[in-house]
């Protein structure tokens, strides 16, 4: 069996070769040993199991080396979590992903985002795991460090995890986020590992002037970034989208979603017209934000063929209109076959928005510009 020392260091190598570990956290990436935040129970997802239940569990105890393994991976996250807790398959097999420890590299490139220093405070919504909050607490101090998590058992664990590992001294919250926790405000910064479609006011609210919040901002579409916006004297927070990252949704911002088996019905009845807009267009990161934002209520569901040919399907949804359609892409086709069912014309809807995207000069997804304030979110484009 392989020492964790052995892992750690080659994920803090990784890390810092590929210039995502700013310098001034590579001490405390190799003080906190992930593993110990890892619980023995994990998931993985099976992309050959063709229902929904693909989310399949490993346990430490079958295969350690693989689970240790998994721990000290730079680019990948481990559910930590499925179905809040209730696993809806046989054998504990799930669905939906409700908690995971983030990607290391993410995490590297959301703390250097952060912009903290010795002396500043932090709140931590989405404790998780705990291992976040734990570099937090080493670099900062523990007593710096408030951290709060919405599932009473996920917390429990974390609060083990930072008690083994020697930040008994962090304020461990259990509750909703939302509401940030008024009892230690004003923070320095106040840092989200789960995604925000509408930032709560809450967190501007409790962070300092000039003081910054960092959160995953996420549509129902897909597509999102992270967002750093600086608090200023008047208590409003600007900024804009600075990174390319993907998180779980804040659990009361999460929007309504059926299966993709529900969703598509009757898929003999559609109208089916081809289009030479490269599909690219509708999931690619610049234009997707653009096409999140001028067209609502509409999910967008990425299936890429596993037989590595590069061919993909582009499913959008919309569960309360029951609309739905569909395009396919193949390497080397210039037009693409569209299938649209329901009273609203998804793609149409879609096309328009990258037709808008491309008119408008293709902006990139740093040039939208976000104000949170008391009566809620503004975002517009600027050049
Ligand atoms: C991606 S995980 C956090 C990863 C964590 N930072 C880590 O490294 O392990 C997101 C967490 O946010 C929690 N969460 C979701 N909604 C929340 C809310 N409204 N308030 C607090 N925590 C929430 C989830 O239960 C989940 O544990």
């Amino acid at each position: 069996m392989t020492e964790p020392a052995h892992y750690l260091r080659r994920m803090v190598d990784e890390l810092s070769g590929r210039g995502e570990l700013a310098p001034e956290w590579r001490e405390s990436f190799l003080s906190v040993p992930r593993h110990t935040f890892i619980p023995g129970l994990v998931w993985r997802q099976d992309m050959t199991i063709r229902d929904d239940n693909d989310l399949v569990p490993l346990q430490r105890e079958n295969d350690p080396e693989t689970w240790l393994k998994l721990a000290y991976e730079p680019q990948a996250s481990i559910i930590t979590q499925v179905d809040d807790g209730c696993p809806a398959g046989p054998g504990l097999r799930g669905c939906v992903i409700t908690s995971s420890a983030s990607q290391p590299n993410v995490v590297a490139r959301m703390l250097a985002a952060l912009d903290v220093a010795p002396g500043m405070t932090v709140c931590e919504i989405g404790t998780g795991t705990g291992y976040n909050t734990a570099l937090l607490a080493h670099r900062l101090g523990a007593w710096s460090v408030t951290t709060i998590e919405i599932d009473p058992q996920i917390a429990a664990r974390a609060r083990q995890a930072l008690t083994h590992a020697g930040y008994d001294d962090v304020t461990m919250i259990t509750g909703n986020g939302c509401d940030g926790y008024a009892l230690r405000a004003p923070y320095d910064r106040v840092l989200a590992t789960c995604a925000a479609y509408r930032v709560p006011y809450q967190w501007v609210a409790q962070t300092r002037p000039g003081g910054q919040v960092v959160t995953p901002w996420e549509t129902p579409y897909g597509a999102g970034g992270l967002l750093s916006l600086t608090v200023s004297d008047d208590g409003t927070a600007t900024g804009g989208i600075v990174d390319n990252v993907a998180f779980m949704w804040l659990r009361d911002q999460r929007p309504p979603r059926a299966p993709l088996r529900e969703s598509v019905y009757d898929r003999d009845k559609t109208s089916v017209t081809y289009t030479d807009l490269h599909p690219a267009y509708a999931s690619n990161f610049d234009p997707a934000v653009a096409v999140a934002l001028r067209v609502p209520q509409c999910e967008k569901v990425r299936c890429s063929a596993i037989d590595g040919s590069g061919a993909f399907t582009l499913w959008f949804l919309d569960p309360l209109s029951r609309s739905w359609a569909r395009i396919d892409y193949e390497p080397g086709a210039d037009t693409y076959q569209v299938d649209q069912l329901g009273p609203r014309r998804l793609w149409d809807e879609v096309e328009a928005a990258c037709r808008w995207w491309l008119d408008a000069g293709s902006p990139k997804a740093e040039q939208w510009r976000f104000t949170v304030t008391p009566e809620g979110q503004h975002i517009e484009l600027v050049s």
